[in-house]
């Protein structure tokens, strides 16, 4: 996720630039930058950092004048944080500057394309080669330019485009990714979201997937892709604008359960091929894969769950011992890991202290080392061998839910990836499996549904002292989630155990109205699960069970249901996890509390 903003009018372009991006800031912050024509020649300003430095680096814009202009800040996908990978990107003439956010699934193809065609790239971003292409097809003809290129793209993207042959001109075009253009009688604009424009105007107009926008300080047209001009409506922003960086949500928490649809998207966006599994640039050969006896996952937190969902799906596609391991146990225990040993490391920020000496421990004692992190750039993506970015975008909430459901996504693709390179499943199960980890965002948005329910049924535990998650297997490992979830930010005590462990003790802990929640949705043992829930409702306990849609068998011992639907076995904590995280989110908001920065707690742990 980037932010992009666009200017044309009468006045100063930059001021209104930086300004804009300091607003969209919360979209990513890792580098920014701004052109500006002046003269017919594109001037541009890139800082490492926020839009604070770009602002300072300009002073306030006067260093860059020109009435057209665009800006961008960048959370990193393709290429670590750097002025070179920082946007604008111009091409090579310097008569294009392109802004850009989204992810341009197809540019590895179109960018050896280029270089084969003579053309030199500056950057490691997808987006460079758009400046590119539109240099290589322009012929005085802009909005055919754009067309032309826009066609030739695939994945997601708004851009931002100036060109020198048109000094007044602001081009846009979208497909998956928002922009928004603002209306007014001075200066024309466009920006990922309303909070940028809102103080310019609240007029504006939503461009649509495929469309194709050129502003001038007069006026704003649209065109579709054949160049045919469309007609739009203006639209009035009504709505609280401070609310808008959170989407209308009234915390980040809420805006990043939703948004897990499209962030595991984008997780597996460009990484499903034929049937198969594809991580570009890895350095992991099938010749070193088959030299490994055992596997150990090293994390923290909830880090360190989706580390043991992965356990669970890779030794079951996989059958190599796969240990799961809390990165600040690892790196003080002296380690049994070797070259025989294929290190994972998981990790959100890419900067927790714990995880990142762990890794470096793991490296010393000669394992190959992945990496899955979001953060692009961070201190562990640069330690690893090999490094899986989850592209969740920023996570702002301190308790995390699409990090974690993404991290889960990587797990998936890296055992069908494993089970592939080691030949441990035949082609039509790994085919089959990926076919359905695609489906997961559907299913995951169908569950979004249920928030008004859960809503409601959180109102319960606002009195619950303690209460219990159970479950078996990947349940058992959702239950370790669920319960992380509930406690950190309610601050209600909580615990999860294995089902089958209960009656080794904590089941003493069981009394008269206990809430238990009892995870069932992996098949294999949910017969199991209903003879743990027995125990429990024999016992007093108030059972809640998360189900699949139509496992009816619960309902008789359960005091209520939760069902979602029904996925592939092994990808059960996709599903499952949403509803304990709207669940804790709705007992936290009953009770008042500061849902995104609970207490005593840091977004990135970077020390031990
Ligand atoms: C819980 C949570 C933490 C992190 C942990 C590891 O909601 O967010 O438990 O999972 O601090 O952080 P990263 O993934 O950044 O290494």
């Amino acid at each position: 996720m980037c932010g992009i903003v666009g200017f044309t009018g009468k006045s100063a372009a930059a001021p209104f630039l930086l300004e804009g991006l300091h607003k969209l800031e919360y979209r990513g912050y890792d580098s920014a930058g701004i052109s500006v024509i002046e003269n017919s020649v594109i001037n541009t300003e890139k800082t490492v950092g926020r839009i604070k430095a770009l602002s300072e680096q300009t002073n306030a814009g006067a260093l860059t004048p020109g009435f057209v202009g665009v800006g961008h800040t960048r959370w990193a996908t393709h290429g670590a944080p750097s002025i070179e990978n920082a946007h604008p990107h111009l091409s090579g003439k310097r008569k294009f500057a392109v802004v850009h956010n989204g992810i341009i699934e197809n540019y590895a193809i179109l960018r050896e394309q280029l270089i084969g065609e003579g053309v030199k790239f500056v950057s490691e971003t997808d987006t460079e080669v758009v400046p590119h292409l539109l240099e290589k097809y322009y012929d005085g003809d802009l909005i055919k330019a754009v067309s032309k290129v826009v066609n030739l793209l695939e994945g997601s993207f708004a851009l931002g485009i100036i060109c020198t042959d048109f000094p007044d001109t602001l081009v846009a075009a979208r497909r998956f990714s928002p922009l928004i253009i603002g209306i007014s009688e001075n200066a024309n604009i466009i920006a990922s979201d309303v909070t940028a424009i809102a103080s310019v105007t609240k007029d504006i107009i939503y461009l649509d997937d495929n469309e194709i926008a050129v502003l001038t300080p007069e006026k704003a047209e649209v065109f579709d892709l054949s160049g045919n001009k469309i007609s739009k409506d203006l639209s009035k922003i009504t709505w609280d604008v401070s609310a808008a960086e959170k989407g209308g949500f009234e915390y980040f928490m809420m805006k990043e359960i939703h948004e897990q649809p499209h962030a595991v998207k984008q997780t597996l966006s460009g990484r499903i091929k034929n049937g198969e599994v594809v991580f570009e640039d890895f350095s992991l050969t099938t010749e070193k894969l088959k030299s490994i006896n055992r596997i150990v996952i090293i994390a923290c937190g909830s880090a360190y769950h989706a580390g043991i969902v992965g356990k669970y799906v890779i030794e079951e596609m996989v059958r190599i011992p796969c240990e799961v391991d809390l990165a600040s146990e690892s790196r003080y225990r002296k380690p049994i890991i070797n070259d025989k040993t294929l290190t994972i490391v998981i990790s959100q920020s890419g900067e927790t202290a714990d995880t990142l000496a762990a890794l470096r421990e793991a490296k010393r004692l000669g394992s190959h080392t992945v990496s899955v992190v979001n953060v692009v750039g961070s201190s562990i993506a640069k330690a690893s061998d090999d490094c899986i970015y989850t592209w969740a975008g920023p996570e702002i909430a301190v308790a995390t839910t699409k990090g974690y459901s993404t991290q889960i996504a990587v797990m998936y693709l890296f055992a069908a990836w494993l089970a592939k390179h080691l030949g441990t499943k035949d082609d039509k199960y790994i085919a089959d499996f990926l076919s359905e980890v695609k489906a997961l965002p559907q299913k995951i948005e169908e569950i979004l549904s249920l928030e008004g329910l859960l809503k409601e049924m959180a109102k319960r535990s606002v009195n619950d002292e303690s209460l219990f998650f159970i479950g078996r297997n990947i349940d058992y490992a959702v239950s370790l989630e669920a319960s992380l979830k509930l406690k950190e930010i309610s601050y209600i005590h909580s615990e999860a155990y294995a089902a089958g462990e209960l009656k080794h003790g904590t089941i003493s802990l069981i009394e008269e109205n206990r809430t238990v929640f009892a995870l069932t949705c992996y098949k294999a043992l949910a017969d199991k699960m209903l003879s743990n829930i027995k125990e429990v409702s024999a016992r007093g306990a108030y059972v809640i069970t998360c189900a699949n849609e139509g496992d009816t068998d619960f309902e008789k011992e359960s005091n209520q249901m939760i069902y979602v639907p029904r996925v592939h076995e092994l990808l059960v904590a996709s599903t499952e996890v949403i509803p304990f995280q709207i669940y804790a989110y709705y007992v936290a908001y009953h009770k008042g509390c500061d849902i995104d920065k609970p207490r005593n707690l840091a977004k990135s742990v970077t020390v031990e």
